[in-house]
């Protein structure tokens, strides 16, 4: 189009009044965006054996939303805060109970009592063999060091809600029921105990600051649908995706156990039937994105969830181990990509005060 020498004026008029207009939209939009919220990754696990009190109360001081607690059962029925079920990548049990590995050499939490479970010492995560010694992340505390041990659940809430009372900070909780289906298999109702443990803690409804996650889709309806109303509670819940292969839930098939296939939660139809029973989504990061080999950018999904009026909590931004192949390593650039180019509503840190630190900084 060619313009008038005499309209030219007019023209560029229109041109600063819609960029006028957009720097408006723009700043309006990131007035009204709350902050991401900080979800301290087993506490602050970047610096001191995860999921131990000590990491926990080290979280704490970092400020964050929430600091996660990982549920598991032992045999006697207490909760216990730690990631796996199995003990022998982050305990002595090995070398405590030699004798009480099942038939695949594996220790299982659920096989030993509370007082049991108490006798263990806990280090950072390391692999293989007790006695081969590698730290599965090698810059951080050194294996075995100082002493740490389990916790159970009630331990966990004390701490927390302790510290908001001695500290005047309301920094909430965000458990993660883990592997219903194992303990369904073990005659255990895992769900069930914790909201249990929850309600004798005061957690009953949205009013108070927690979140309960889990990988398992039917768990999670049966929480909403069953038995959260037949206990008079009513808390937010999150849908965690995990990739089929890597066998996080495990459902009967012919006589075997074979991975739960996840595909159909990415999908619109599967996001649309998760926010019938959740607020929000948990995805491993990197589903967030599509990279090529020199850019990388959110792929929708993000937008696509949080149009449902889910909240999208990816997980885990770590310092010393986030990698997006072939596009950055650098910790600064890849928060600067999920926070303020995605926009993600809240991110699972293994180092909170690193989060923290860029969102008050940017
Ligand atoms: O629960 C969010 C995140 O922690 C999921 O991964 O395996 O560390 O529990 P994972
Ligand atoms: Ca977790």
């Amino acid at each position: 189009m060619q313009i008038n020498a005499t309209r030219l004026p007019f023209f560029l008029g229109i041109l600063l009044i819609s960029q006028l207009i957009a720097l408006y939209a723009n700043t309006v939009f990131a007035a009204q965006r709350p902050d991401p919220l900080v979800i301290a990754h087993r506490g602050a696990s970047g610096y001191l054996p995860e999921h131990t009190l000590e990491s926990k109360a080290l979280a704490y001081g970092m400020r964050p939303d929430y600091i996660e607690q990982d549920l598991v059962l032992s045999r006697d029925g207490h909760l216990i805060v730690m990631h796996d079920i199995h003990l022998d990548q982050v305990t002595d049990v090995a070398r405590i109970f030699p004798d009480r590995a099942r038939e695949d050499g594996r220790f299982y939490t659920i096989d030993f009592t509370l007082r049991e479970l108490k006798q263990l010492r806990v280090t950072e995560a390391f692999e293989g063999d007790i006695k081969a010694l590698t730290p599965k992340y090698p810059k951080r505390f050194p294996l075995w060091a100082s002493s740490f041990q389990l916790s159970t659940f009630a331990e966990e809430i004390e701490l927390i809600q302790g510290l908001n009372k001695s500290l005047g900070y309301n920094i909430g909780i965000y458990p993660e029921i883990k592997s219903p289906w194992f303990h369904h298999a073990e005659g255990q109702d895992i769900a069930r105990r914790t909201l249990e443990q929850l309600k004798a803690y005061g957690y009953t409804n949205r009013d108070k600051k927690i979140f309960l996650q889990s990988f398992d889709a039917e768990e999670l309806q049966r929480i909403k649908n069953e038995l959260m109303p037949a206990m008079d509670m009513d808390l937010p819940l999150v849908q965690l995706v995990a990739a089929t292969s890597w066998g996080e839930k495990k459902v009967r098939q012919g006589g075997h156990w074979v991975n739960y296939n996840y595909d159909w939660m990415l999908e619109a139809n599967g996001l649309e039937k998760i926010s019938g029973y959740a607020d929000g989504i948990g995805p491993w990061a990197m589903m967030l994105v599509t990279a090529e080999t020199d850019t990388i950018e959110g792929n929708g999904l993000t937008r696509r969830a949080q149009a449902l009026g889910l909240q999208v909590h990816p997980y885990t931004f770590r310092a010393d181990g986030q990698r997006i192949p072939g596009v950055t390593h650098e910790f600064g650039a890849i928060l600067a990509l999920f926070i303020s180019r995605i926009k993600v509503d809240g991110l699972f840190t293994d180092h909170p005060d690193k989060v923290r630190a860029f969102i008050e900084q940017r």
